[in-house]
């Protein structure tokens, strides 16, 4: 069956690029919804008028990937978009955070990302799609956020590295490396009011960026970065010393 599989599905971005998803591809039978929360899962789910397949499962954990694998090998689907969209962050200093959370960013926007992926593959064929969520936090480091955005970083080198290792089996691989959204990401990384950087930059509007990811897959595109301020701040952070721009990329 000719099957999305969508992570983060939950919530914000997720949502809307499960709901961009279904509207680009008509093609596409099954949305396969992963996140923890399950009633949030039929809630996306009743958005959408395909069939779904949900598996609540905390992508951090070894039993969460395995449940994973298991209904790979159980469906056998033939996957025709892949969106590794969980992740979160987490506001502060490395020196000041919980060394837990530090690892949990590292095992769900880096690891789990990466096996899911690798898990997936086999079970995609010519002509498919894989997204992943990386953020202008890949650009350069960003104080204050520093795991979070090395991790992003990560996303968006496997993406390069990973769009070229696939291009022979004529699979398509994007990042999408958004700016600031309001969704419950601002709440679980501690933003809402403690961060005079996110009360300043301008806002992308979920929507609009799932909208633009889906058409920028369709397209074949590696990197997609929605809004011009953000295209001109990827430039920059290309052009100039990572040593200059970490001072202004401090959040
Ligand atoms: N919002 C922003 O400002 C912003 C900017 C740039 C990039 N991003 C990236 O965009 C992506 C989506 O974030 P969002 O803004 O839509 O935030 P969100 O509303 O908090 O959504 C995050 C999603 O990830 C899922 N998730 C988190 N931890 C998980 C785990 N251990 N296992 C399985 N699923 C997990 C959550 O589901 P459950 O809680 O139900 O598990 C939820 O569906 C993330 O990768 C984020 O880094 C966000």
């Amino acid at each position: 069956m000719k099957t999305a599989v969508i992570t983060g599905a939950s919530s914000g971005l997720g949502i809307e690029l499960a709901l961009a998803a279904e509207k680009k591809f008509p093609d596409i039978e099954c949305f396969w919804l992963i996140a923890r929360r399950a009633e949030r899962l039929q809630e996306t789910a009743g958005r959408l008028s395909r069939g779904t397949l949900l598996i609540s499962a905390d992508l951090s954990t070894e039993d969460g990937l395995a449940k994973y694998r298991s209904a790979l090998e159980r469906e056998k689907p033939d996957v025709r978009l892949l969106i590794n969209n969980a992740g979160f962050g987490i506001l502060g200093n490395v020196a000041d955070s919980d060394p837990g959370g530090q690892a949990g960013m590292i095992d769900v926007n880096i690891r789990a990302l990466t096996v899911m992926t690798a898990v997936t593959l086999p079970y995609m064929g010519r002509g498919a799609m894989i997204v992943n969520t990386s953020s202008i936090a890949s650009f350069c480091p960003a104080p204050r956020m520093t795991v979070y955005s090395s991790t992003k970083a990560y996303v968006t080198s496997f993406t390069r590295g990973l769009a070229e290792e696939l291009r022979p089996r004529g699979i398509s691989v994007t990042a999408v490396c958004p700016g600031p959204m309001d969704t419950e990401f601002l709440s679980v990384a501690g933003i809402s009011g403690n961060s005079k950087t996110f009360d300043t930059l301008p806002y992308c509007d979920p929507k609009k960026v799932a909208e633009g990811t889906i058409d920028a897959a369709a397209a074949g595109r590696v990197i997609y970065t929605p809004k011009a301020f953000y295209r001109f701040y990827r430039f920059v952070a290309k052009i100039l010393p990572h040593s200059l721009v970490v001072k202004m990329a401090k959040t």
